[in-house]
C-alpha cells in the first residue's frame, strides 16, 4: 500500500491543528487503499490523536530520542510518543542532519530504538546539490542507508525510506520523477522490498507524476501538506494511480 505522509515541520498551534484535521477528515472520507499519515509538531500530538484515533489516518512524530528516559533536557522518548498514539517517526530528516547536526551514528541509534519499541521509522536520505553535481548521489544514499541501518538484519518490512534530495526541499524545484525513480530503484537494490517515498517540493499538480513511477511507493510532503485541501488532493492522486 502506498503511504502519503504530511510533515508539518514547525507549524500549527493546537487550535490550528484541530481546525485542519476536522476539515481534512471530511475531505478524505471514503478513501481506501492508501496509508495516510500526519506528523504534526510534538505540541499538537495530543489534540491530533483525540481527533484521529477513530479514523484511518495515522499519527507520526518528526523526531525522537533513542533513550527510554532520563536526563536529556528537551528530548522526547518513544514511550512518550506511543502514549500519544504515535505509530510512525520521521528519522534523519535533512533539516535534523544539516541544521541540528544529527550524525549517521545518532540516526542509527534512533532507528534501533524505534524498531525495539514497535514504532515504524521513516528513514530520510538525500544528497546535497554539490553531491549531485559531483555525480555522487548514489554513493551518498548508499552510505546514509548503510550507516543508519548498521548492525541490523533485514528490516525492509519494518521501516519506510524517504528519498528527499536536500536541494529539492522547500525550493519549489522538485527532482525529475525519472531521476527520483533511479534513486528509488537503487535503494530497493540495496535493501530489498522496502517502501520508498519521495519528498521535496511535492504539490497537488506534480504528485501523480511521481506516483506513476514504478518504485515511488508514496510521498513525504512538507509545505503542500499545511493546507488540508492541498494535502487531500495529493492523497487522492495516490488513489487515481493505484493501478
Ligand atoms: P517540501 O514539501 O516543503 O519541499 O518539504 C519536503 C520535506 O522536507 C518533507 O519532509
Amino acid at each position: 500500500m502506498k503511504l502519503i505522509a504530511a510533515n508539518w515541520k514547525m507549524n500549527k498551534t493546537t487550535q490550528e491543528t484541530k481546525d485542519y484535521l476536522e476539515k481534512f477528515l471530511g475531505l478524505v472520507e471514503g478513501i481506501d487503499g492508501v496509508d495516510i499519515l500526519i506528523c504534526p509538531p510534538f505540541t499538537s500530538l495530543c489534540v491530533a490523536w483525540e481527533i484521529l484515533k477513530d479514523s484511518k489516518v495515522k499519527l507520526g512524530a518528526q523526531n525522537c530520542h533513542y533513550e527510554q528516559k532520563g536526563a536529556f533536557t528537551g528530548e522526547i522518548s518513544l514511550d512518550m510518543l506511543k502514549d500519544l498514539g504515535v505509530s510512525y517517526v520521521i528519522v534523519g530528516h535533512s533539516e535534523r542532519r544539516w541544521i541540528f547536526g544529527e550524525t549517521d551514528e545518532l540516526i542509527n541509534k534512533k532507528i534501533i530504538a524505534c524498531l525495539e519499541k514497535g514504532i515504524r521509522p521513516i528513514l530520510c536520505v538525500g544528497e546535497k546539490i554539490e553531491d549531485r553535481e559531483a555525480g555522487l548521489t548514489l554513493k551518498v544514499i548508499e552510505s546514509q542507508l548503510k550507516l543508519a541501518l548498521s548492525g541490523l538484519e533485514d528490516v525492509s518490512d519494518k521501516i519506510d525510506v524517504a528519498y528527499e534530495p536536500v536541494w529539492a526541499i522547500g525550493s519549489g524545484n522538485p527532482a525529475m520523477p525519472e531521476d527520483a525513480q533511479l534513486v528509488h530503484s537503487y535503494i530497493k537494490e540495496l535493501l530489498g522490498k522496502v517502501r520508498v517515498l519521495y519528498g521535496g517540493s511535492v504539490n497537488p499538480k506534480n504528485a501523480s507524476d511521481f506516483l506513476c513511477m514504478p518504485d515511488v511507493d508514496g510521498l513525504l510532503v512538507g509545505g503542500a501538506s499545511l493546507d488540508p485541501l492541498s494535502f487531500a488532493q495529493i492523497v487522492k492522486a495516490s488513489c487515481a494511480d493505484k493501478a
